[in-house]
């Protein structure tokens, strides 16, 4: 199994779950932090859309039920984590590494606006961790749409080699994604292209809302593209095989060269 052209990202890969896709399930924390009921609520409390933008701005800080909640397969999803701390980064790695099946690959939502900064040390703890179990999984490293070079260089350097660009722009009033994050997601993949060629292996995602969209991820360098808040109205869900169909016309032989076997050393 490996990773699609098209990523359902997190949370909506939750919820939609499409053949020829890859979904995101997740931020997955280790403590519970909500069921159900309270994420909706956080949602309509904290989720707004700015029109003229064409943005959306979220404050909901990963309310979620905790990963030793999950029940379904991931062996072909992409499960997203995020740890407080060192020891949570640890036991999510570790607990993740035991699932049976095991998943296609781990996010490691280091770039979330509304929990926390990058605190470096804990960032380094969780790629270490997730490193020592490639023979399970891919590692990916979800990066901010400011200073991802700053992060990204010494991820490299660990042995990373999938970097997701870009998370939400962190603003006081929420994270912001939709089309003001695209021309950063946009200068994020071009950075990293320049920077390590073709050694690391690039989802672009921000501002997705139809096939230009994914023509223009596709001229930075992006080999994946990944579609999120456009899914927060349900209509817009069967644009999905569009985009799906789409990037299977621009990239055929994808599904091949990208299959986490084939992601070698060092790191993966
Ligand atoms: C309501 C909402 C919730 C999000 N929650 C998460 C999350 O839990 N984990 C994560 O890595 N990204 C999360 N994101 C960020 C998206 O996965 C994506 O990286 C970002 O929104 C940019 O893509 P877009 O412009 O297509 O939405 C969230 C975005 C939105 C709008």
């Amino acid at each position: 199994m490996a990773i699609e052209p098209l990523i359902v990202g997190a949370p909506f890969g939750n919820y939609l779950v499409r053949e020829g896709v890859t979904s995101t399930a997740g931020t997955f924390t280790w403590e519970h932090r909500a069921g159900v009921l309270k994420r909706i609520w956080r949602v309509m409390r904290t989720v707004r859309y700015n029109r003229r933008q064409q943005a959306w701005i979220n404050k909901l800080g990963l309310p979620n039920p905790g990963l030793r909640s999950v029940r379904e397969s991931m062996a072909e999803r992409i499960v997203s984590l995020h740890g407080f701390t060192e020891h949570e980064w640890q036991s999510l790695i570790d607990y993740a590494a035991r699932m049976e099946p095991a998943p296609l690959a781990i996010e490691l939502n280091i770039s979330c606006p509304n929990v926390s900064k990058v605190v470096t040390d804990e960032v380094l703890v969780a790629c270490r961790a997730a490193l020592a179990h490639q023979d399970r999984f891919l590692t990916i490293a979800k990066l901010p749409p400011v200073r991802w070079l700053e992060l990204a260089a010494p991820l490299y350097d660990m042995g990373i080699r999938w970097f997701h660009c870009c998370n939400t722009i962190p603003t006081p009033g929420g994270g912001v994604s939709g089309k003001p994050l695209k021309n950063y997601s946009l200068w994020a993949v071009g950075d990293l292209r320049d920077r390590f060629g073709d050694d690391v292996h690039l989802i672009g995602g921000g501002g997705v809302s139809c096939t230009a969209d994914l023509d223009d991820f596709l001229s930075a360098g992006a080999d994946h593209i990944a579609v999120a808040s456009l899914l927060l109205n349900p209509l817009r869900w069967p644009q999905i095989n569009r985009f799906r169909d789409h990037l299977r016309a621009r990239l055929p032989q994808q599904t091949d060269r990208l299959a986490p076997a084939s992601a070698g050393p060092p790191g993966n």
